[in-house]
């Protein structure tokens, strides 16, 4: 699942096709036409489906669009590779423990609109990223991987940004390889993991 540039997806891809991760992408879905995910698939030749939330009326039905089209392309593990959207109950449950999130701060610092924006402005000196299991609650749930980044004297916005995504690159397909080892071994997250932190 993305929205915008869709740098996450595409290391993704890579991943698997480098066999670093055992997984295949069969399919992305975009909620924003012409988005950079977009064309990022066709280069890739990923399938790609367009769910436009602008044609939903509600997150509900939007959730339910996106449980359609991942039961039919058969997925078993489900990533919000940079959705701005918020899900629902709904799609959390259809997809128990193996949905995944990656977000641009070390949380549970930072949640929501801006991560990167909200560190600088707090003036920390370290940030990072959090590939995390979903929850209703929005970036919450167990953590999977975290990576720190330092915040450098001089950074900016864009900086800061290029730096914790290359860490994003890195750890989002970490994530899914333990999601899938956990799911094999327990056939779904342990219970201790449920724990924030
Ligand atoms: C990433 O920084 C991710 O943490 C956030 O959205 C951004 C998506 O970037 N949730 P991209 O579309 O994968 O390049």
């Amino acid at each position: 699942m993305a929205s915008g540039a869709g740098s996450n997806f595409e290391a993704l891809v890579e991943a698997c096709r480098s066999k670093r991760l055992a997984a295949e992408v069969v399919l992305l879905v975009v909620n924003n036409p012409g988005c950079g995910a977009e064309q990022r698939a066709a280069r890739l030749q990923v399938p790609c489906q367009r769910i436009n939330h602008r044609d939903h009326a509600s997150r509900e039905s939007l959730d339910n669009a996106l449980i359609a089209a991942f039961r039919q392309a058969r997925v078993d593990l489900v990533v919000m590779a940079g959705w701005m959207r918020i899900v629902t109950p709904l799609l959390v449950e259809a997809y128990p423990d193996r949905l995944i999130n990656i977000h641009p701060s070390l949380l549970p610092s930072f949640r929501g609109v801006d991560a990167v924006g909200q560190a600088l402005a707090a003036g920390v000196q370290l940030s990072g990223c959090t590939a995390h299991l979903v929850r209703p609650e929005v970036d919450a749930g167990p953590v999977l991987v975290q990576a720190a980044v330092p915040v450098l004297d001089g950074d900016d916005h864009d900086s800061l940004t290029a730096r914790i995504q290359l860490q994003e690159h890195r750890i989002l397909p970490l994530a899914v390889a333990l999601t899938a080892a956990q799911l094999a071994a327990y056939g779904a997250a342990p219970a201790a993991a449920d724990a924030q932190g």
